[in-house]
């Protein structure tokens, strides 16, 4: 392999974002983590089952950075998941320390990289990672589009009955309870979903998306979701890798763009090689831009606090 993938953070999240790409055959990978031969141990098992559905990637495991060098791509998913009755804003002095030295560790041995970033709060922690990393926006990106959308996408489907092939959602702003699922534009083959559903069950659905970070915590009770965010931040990676240009809802660093300057915030950007290549600004309902406003104020009044709590 050409491309190589290094992923900070080998627990739930890293390592079943590993899995994925994996399977995707788009780059070699390393498994970084402070537990001592954990991401050893779990490339190795990975390693071993790449001969029974015939990939050929190196997935290694390492406690050290070193192992790092010559990153094309660094996911971050070092940190603490929330337990039930946290908020993903409880987590932010831990994973503010621990995001700023795997920042800082990488850009060490791969001073080119672009970062995919995943660890909560979301768009806080990447704003963060930013700064300390003193990157450029195109070099950086956090996840949560792409999940808040499959939930909202495997809502409808489950509502409706309709192949999830059908179902386009588009949910933006942050990656909190105000994120803002956008009712007009998301649509069945083309309807909106506004037309689709009678008005009780899209708002169930709304609901049900805004909270469902928190029902798989509150089911998992030791952490939270990492089938659905790996499988996402495997889609980012490989849509920089090929170089396909693809449109999703991600978490981008806001220079003017919906009215917001210097924060993260969901909205559709453009993957390529380059990193960010492009931020889509919709036409909004009156009712979706008071939301995005809204959602905007608790990112802002996050980061706030991370900048009290850590100089940057
Ligand atoms: P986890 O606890 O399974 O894994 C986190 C790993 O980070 C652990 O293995 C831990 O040893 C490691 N770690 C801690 N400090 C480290 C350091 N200084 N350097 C390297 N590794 C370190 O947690 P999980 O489920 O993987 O979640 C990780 C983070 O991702 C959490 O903050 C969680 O809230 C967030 N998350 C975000 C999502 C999103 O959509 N943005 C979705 C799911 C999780
Ligand atoms: C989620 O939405 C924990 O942020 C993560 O599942």
């Amino acid at each position: 392999m050409t491309a190589k993938i290094s992923i900070i953070g080998a627990g739930m999240t890293g390592s079943t974002t590993a899995h994925w790409l994996a399977e995707r055959e788009i780059a070699d990978l390393v498994l970084v983590d402070i537990v001592e031969g954990m991401p050893q141990g779990k490339a190795l098992d990975m390693q071993e089952a790449l001969p029974v559905i015939g990939k050929d990637v190196a997935v290694v495991g390492s406690n050290d950075y070193a192992a790092t060098k010559g990153s094309d791509i660094v996911v971050i998913t070092a940190g603490i998941p929330r337990k039930p009755g946290m908020s993903r804003e409880d987590l932010l002095t831990t994973n503010a320390n621990i995001v700023s030295a795997a920042v800082e560790n990488t850009l060490k041995h791969s001073p080119d990289a672009l970062f995919i970033v995943l660890t909560n709060p979301l768009d806080t922690m990447t704003y963060l990672a930013m700064k300390v990393g003193k990157l450029p926006r195109e070099r950086i990106v956090g996840q949560a589009g792409i999940l808040d959308s499959a939930r909202m996408r495997a809502f409808v489907a489950m509502e409706t009955g309709v192949s999830v092939e059908n179902i386009q959602c588009y949910v933006l702003g942050g990656h909190g309870d105000e994120m803002v699922p956008l009712t007009s534009r998301s649509n069945i083959a083309g309807i909106s979903l506004r037309d689709y559903l009678p008005a009780d069950k899209l708002e169930a659905i709304v609901n049900r998306t805004r909270k469902g970070g928190g029902e798989i915590v509150n089911l998992l009770k030791t952490g939270s979701a990492y089938y659905a965010p790996s499988v996402a931040v495997a889609q980012m990676a490989e849509a920089i890798l090929k170089d396909k240009h693809l449109i999703v809802a991600a978490s981008a660093h806001m220079q003017g763009e919906y009215g917001l300057k210097d924060m993260f915030f969901g909205v559709p950007v453009q993957l390529g090689r380059g990193g960010v290549e492009k931020i889509l600004e919709y036409k909004l309902e009156a009712d979706e831009k008071a939301a995005l406003e809204k959602s905007a104020a608790a990112v802002k009044e996050s980061i706030t606090v991370m900048q009290s709590l850590v100089k940057i």
